[in-house]
């Protein structure tokens, strides 16, 4: 890749990536503007709730409904039709007079993170040469994390004078920014391929890729293109696309049971049942936002470099041992003050060995796993299962700590961990290095799921430096 091409994918990924920052500053800011709306709205603790899970089940809604919309109509106009979503969300939210227009704007800004939680890393990977696919996908997660670390600091900024409403406006500046960027998207050369746009695709891939790279790869995602099966058909008839689907729902589901959001949504909370006093515990929420930002940075070479398997697998054992820690301080009668500690600094870890692995690598297993033909209907169904459980998750961590108790709880999160860390053990391939196509072949061609990116031994496939040619 020559330099004219990196900043021009680079950019195009920026641009992308924008609608991560609105997934995550979206979910974040309720957490400070909620103490605010509750003064101004006086809500029950029901209707305090419904105002917080409200974006989630917009975003099941979304991940759901526009999966099959992606693959029709493409991936540029989605996310252009996202950003107005995002921008007319915003401001229903902001005016808000009564609740329910503040749920109405709350449902209609979820469905809009949900679409942008599988179209972004979906037109990044298609976007992406396949030896920095994992690093720039990620920066979708990179801009999540900003986007909640930014709310974080939004919330704190207004505290003073409760300006919840200028809290909640914030978005609609990256709305904005998105609106205008996503018209200087090109559309994803994959999708044009699908739709048999040939010479449109090939005019967009020559702006991204070095001369000599575009044939060879026009090449490669044609002969993937199988055209005689409906959607469906290909997902629920064939074995193979059929499993694949599977496992790609469970990695999904798989990110949100582990507890993630237990301390994203939470963390305030749970630094008040340790002992801290209010104002330490939002202290130490910012901290653990600015550790979830920082290692997901740390995390973005490794993902191209040590691979996807050993990165989830290091951070299940380290979320592991956390969640063990956390539970642990919590069964001590009285929380001293270094238990206390014990908390904070488990906390730090656990986030810390989410952003190296489940957070970055799920969204960019789930845009690799996928033949091109089904992409988009199996990425938006794997997002609606992510979303679905975050909202159980949400629902039931506050009862489920009233009904067990906190440590045990928390020992719930780690016997969880146990059972992904076996699941990606036995079943999760690792796709460093190898193209798209590949993926796409050996799994037509019966392999399964923990070997889809190996190389062939019946069709071997000749790697010569960043090319890759099939032999017949
Ligand atoms: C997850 C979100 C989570 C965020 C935290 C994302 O990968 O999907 O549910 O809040 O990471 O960084």
């Amino acid at each position: 890749m020559d330099k004219q091409h990196n900043k021009r994918i680079y950019l195009m990924s920026c641009i992308a990536a924008i609608a991560g920052l609105l997934f995550g500053f979206d979910t974040g800011v309720i957490s400070g503007a909620i103490l605010f709306i509750n003064q101004a709205f006086h809500l029950s603790h029901l209707q305090t709730e419904i105002v917080i899970s409200s974006v989630l089940l917009g975003a099941v809604l979304g991940a759901s409904l526009s999966g099959r919309l992606c693959d029709i109509i493409g991936r540029k106009k989605i996310i252009l039709i996202t950003s107005l979503i995002f921008c007319i969300g915003t401001l229903i939210c902001a005016c808000a007079m009564t609740v329910s227009h503040l749920i109405t704007g709350r449902v209609i800004l979820g469905t809009a993170i949900g679409i942008a939680s599988f179209t972004a890393p979906l037109y990044l990977a298609e976007l992406a040469p396949k030896n920095k696919r994992g690093y720039l996908v990620s920066l979708n997660q990179l801009a999540i994390t900003a986007g909640i670390l930014l709310s974080y600091v939004v919330d704190y900024y207004f505290t003073a004078s409760g300006g919840w409403r200028w809290m909640l406006l914030f978005g609609l500046a990256p709305s904005v920014l998105l609106l205008i960027g996503a018209l200087l998207l090109p559309e994803s050369p994959r999708f044009l391929m699908l739709k048999g746009r040939i010479k449109e695709a090939k005019a967009i891939l020559q702006t991204l890729r070095p001369s000599h790279e575009v044939d060879t790869e026009m090449e490669a995602i044609l002969s993937c293109n199988s055209p005689h099966t409906t959607y469906w058909q290909e997902i629920f008839n064939n074995r193979h696309v059929r499993n694949i689907v599977m496992v790609g729902c469970l990695l999904a589901i798989i990110q949100q049971i582990t507890g993630i959001n237990t301390i994203i949504y939470y963390a305030p909370t749970i630094f008040k049942l340790a002992g801290f006093q209010t104002d330490s515990a939002v202290l130490m929420t910012a901290i653990v936002g600015l550790a979830n930002f920082l290692f997901t940075i740390i995390a973005l070479p490794l993902i191209d470099k040590l691979g996807r398997r050993k990165l989830l697998i290091m951070g299940l054992t380290g979320m592991l041992m956390s969640l063990m820690m956390i539970g642990f301080a919590f069964h001590q009668t009285e929380l001293s003050s270094s238990l206390r500690y014990l908390t904070v600094i488990s906390m730090i870890l656990y986030i810390a060995c989410f952003a190296v692995g489940l957070g970055p690598i799920t969204f960019v297993l789930l845009s690799e796993i996928f033949p091109l033909k089904i992409r988009g209907l199996a990425m938006s169904m794997s997002l609606a299962a992510n979303w679905l459980s975050n909202l159980v998750v949400a629902l039931t961590f506050l009862t489920l700590i009233d009904v067990v108790g906190t440590g045990d709880t928390f020992y719930l999160y780690a016997l969880i961990n146990i059972f992904s860390l076996f699941f990606v053990f036995s079943f999760i391939p690792e796709t460093k290095g190898c193209s798209l196509e590949h993926i796409e072949k050996r799994l037509y061609a019966g392999c399964p799921p923990r070997e889809l990116g190996q190389e062939d031994p019946l069709e071997p496939a000749v790697y010569e430096g960043e090319r890759h040619v099939v032999r017949k």
